[in-house]
C-alpha cells in the first residue's frame, strides 16, 4: 500500500506563552515542524499533508517546500478532528501515517516500523517510561495483543502500574481510519475529538492493534512548553555531538557545543568548548577550533587553527591558516592556504592570497590581496564613500606599513611598500616606497608650558572661546 503522511500542526501551543506558533519554535536553529517534515520526507511517502491553523500564514511561510499539501483546520477541535480535515486529500488506497508537529525527534527506524504495511491494520507507537504519570496506559492481553488504552484518570491501581504508554502517533489505511474517526465523540474533559480514541474503537470492533515500541522516551518526547523545548534541544545536541565524535572529532565537552546545522569533519578535528555551528560547515583533517567561536556556512581547510572568540560567517578558509583570536570573517571572506588573520581583524568580501598576513587591528573590505602580502597593524581599506563601495587591489609581496588608510578604489602594486601612517588615495607603483605623510621635524626651542593659575586659565579660555556664559542665559 502506498504511504501518505499527515502532520498535525494547527495548535497554538498555549503552554509556550509565546507569540510564535508552537510548531515554529526553534529547535537546533530550525522550526519544530521542519524536523518533522524532514523525518517524514526520509520515508519517501507519496504525499505529505500538513494540518495547520493557528498562525497559518507564518507557518506556511516558514516552510516554503513546494511539495507540501497544506490543509487548513480553521478551528482546532482536537487531534481526531485535525486528521479528518486531511483525509479527503489523501489518495484512495493509501496507508496514512500520523505525525505530530510537536514531536520532533522520532527516529527514522521507528517511523519505518510504525508505517509498516504488514500485519495489523492499526499500528500505534508506544513507549516504556519509568514514571508514566499523565499518559494513557496500553492494555495487552496475556498473549501480548493490544486490547485498548486506558486514560490515567480512568485506570485502576493495577493499570496505573503499567509503564507502557501511548505516544499518539499511529498509522492505518486511510479509509479504515476515516471510519473509526467518524465514530469518535468529543465527550471528554476538553470537549475535543481525540485521535487516540480510535484505538479503543478498533479494539472494540475486534481489530488487531499492533504496538510499535519506541527505542527511547526521547524520540517520542512532545514539546509543549519552553522547559520541554530546552530538553529536546539538549537531547538533539547530545545526538549530534555523538555523531561528530563517531566521525572522529574530539570535543572538549559534548554538552558545550551547539550544532544547529550540518557539520562534516575530517580526521582528528578538535573542538573546544562553547562553539556554535550553523548552516553547512566543513572542517578538514586536523582542524582545531578554539573556545567561544561561531561558524556559519564555512569551510575550513586541513590543519587550520581557529583561535578563541572568532566569528566566521559565509567564509572559505584554506589549509594551514591561522585565524584569531578575536578575528571576524564576514560573508565573502576567502583565505587561501597559509594565511594568518589575527586579533581584531575584520575581513569582508575579500580574498587573501597564499601566505598573506593581516595580524592585528585591520579592516579589509572588497579587497583582492595577492600572495605573501604583509598587512600592518591598523590598516584600513576605506571602501565606502558614503554612497558606494569601492575595491582595493594589493599585489603579491606588497608590504603595507602600520596605520595605512587605503582609500578605494586604489591599487598597490606588487612588492610595493607603503610607509606607516600613510593615507593612500592614488595607485602606489610596484616595487617602490610610497609615503603620504608630512616630514618629521624636531623643534629645538620648544618648551613645555608652565602650569596655569585658575585665573590665567579662565582668561585664556575666554579669549579663545568667548566670555563664559551663565547657565540658562543666551
Ligand atoms: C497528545 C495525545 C496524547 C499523547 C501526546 C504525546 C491526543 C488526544 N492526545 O496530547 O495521548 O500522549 O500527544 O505527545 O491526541 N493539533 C492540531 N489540531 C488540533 C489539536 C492539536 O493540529 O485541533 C496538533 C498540535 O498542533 C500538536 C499535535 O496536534 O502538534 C498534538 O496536540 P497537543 O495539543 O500538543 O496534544 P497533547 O496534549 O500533547
Ligand atoms: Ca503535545
Amino acid at each position: 500500500m502506498p504511504l501518505s503522511v499527515v502532520i498535525l500542526a494547527a495548535g497554538q501551543g498555549r503552554r509556550m506563552n509565546s507569540d510564535l506558533p508552537k510548531v515554529l519554535q526553534p529547535l537546533a536553529g530550525a522550526p519544530l515542524l521542519r524536523h518533522v517534515v524532514d523525518a517524514a520526507r526520509r520515508l519517501e511517502p507519496a504525499s505529505i499533508h500538513v494540518v495547520h491553523g493557528h498562525g497559518a500564514e507564518r507557518v506556511r511561510a516558514a516552510l516554503p517546500d513546494p511539495d507540501l499539501d497544506w490543509v487548513l483546520q480553521a478551528e482546532q477541535r482536537g487531534t481526531g478532528h485535525a486528521v479528518l480535515q486531511a483525509l479527503p486529500r489523501v489518495p484512495a488506497g493509501h496507508r496514512l501515517l500520523v505525525l505530530y508537529g510537536d514531536v520532533p525527534l522520532v527516529g527514522d527506524e521507528t517511523l519505518r516500523r510504525l508505517a509498516d504495511d504488514e500485519g495489523a491494520a492499526l499500528r500505534i507507537l508506544t513507549v516504556v517510561l519509568d514514571a508514566p504519570r499523565g499518559y494513557g496506559r496500553i492494555l495487552r492481553d496475556p498473549a501480548g495483543r493490544v486490547r485498548g488504552i486506558v486514560e490515567e484518570r480512568d485506570a485502576t491501581a493495577e493499570q496505573r502500574a503499567l509503564c507502557e504508554v501511548n505516544t499518539g502517533l499511529l498509522s492505518a489505511p486511510a479509509e479504515r481510519l476515516g471510519a473509526w474517526l467518524a465514530q469518535v465523540r468529543a465527550d471528554n474533559a476538553q470537549g475535543e475529538y481525540y485521535l487516540t480514541d480510535v484505538v479503543a474503537l478498533a479494539a472494540a470492533g475486534g481489530e488487531a492493534v499492533a504496538a510499535v515500541v519506541a527505542q527511547s522516551p526521547v524520540e517520542v518526547m512532545g514539546v509543549n512548553d519552553k522547559i520541554q523545548l530546552a530538553e529536546a534541544e539538549a537531547a538533539l545536541r547530545r545526538q549530534r555531538a555523538r555523531a561528530l565524535m563517531e566521525a572522529g572529532a574530539t570535543l572538549a565537552d559534548p554538552a558545550r557545543i551547539d550544532l544547529r546545522g550540518e557539520v562534516r569533519v575530517g580526521r582528528d578535528v578538535q573542538i573546544d568548548v562553547n562553539v556554535v555551528f550553523e548552516g553547512q560547515v566543513t572542517l578538514g583533517d586536523r582542524v582545531s577550533i578554539g573556545p567561544n567561536c561561531l561558524l556559519r556556512d564555512v569551510s575550513v581547510g586541513a590543519n587550520t587553527r581557529v583561535y578563541a572568540n572568532s566569528v566566521l560567517e559565509e567564509a572559505i578558509v584554506g589549509a594551514d591558516c591561522r585565524v584569531g583570536p578575536f578575528a571576524r570573517l564576514r560573508p565573502g571572506a576567502h583565505l587561501r592556504d597559509q594565511v594568518h588573520v589575527g586579533n581584531f581583524v575584520e575581513v569582508k568580501n575579500s580574498e587573501l592570497g597564499e601566505g598573506s598576513k593581516a595580524n592585528h587591528l585591520t579592516y579589509l573590505g572588497d579587497a583582492r590581496v595577492g600572495r605573501e602580502v604583509n598587512v600592518g597593524a591598523g590598516t584600513i581599506t576605506c571602501n565606502y564613500d558614503g554612497q558606494n563601495k569601492w575595491p582595493t587591489e594589493i599585489g603579491d609581496r606588497a608590504f603595507i606599513g602600520s596605520g595605512a588608510m587605503l582609500v578605494a578604489p586604489v591599487r598597490v602594486g606588487a612588492e610595493a611598500t607603503i610607509g606607516a601612517g600613510s593615507t593612500v588615495t592614488a595607485n602606489a607603483p610596484a616595487g617602490q616606497l610610497t609615503l603620504t605623510r608630512a616630514k618629521q621635524i624636531s623643534v629645538e626651542s620648544w618648551r613645555r608650558p608652565d602650569k596655569a593659575t585658575p585665573d590665567a586659565k579662565a582668561a585664556r579660555i575666554a579669549d579663545a572661546l568667548g566670555s563664559p556664559r551663565e547657565p540658562g542665559k543666551k
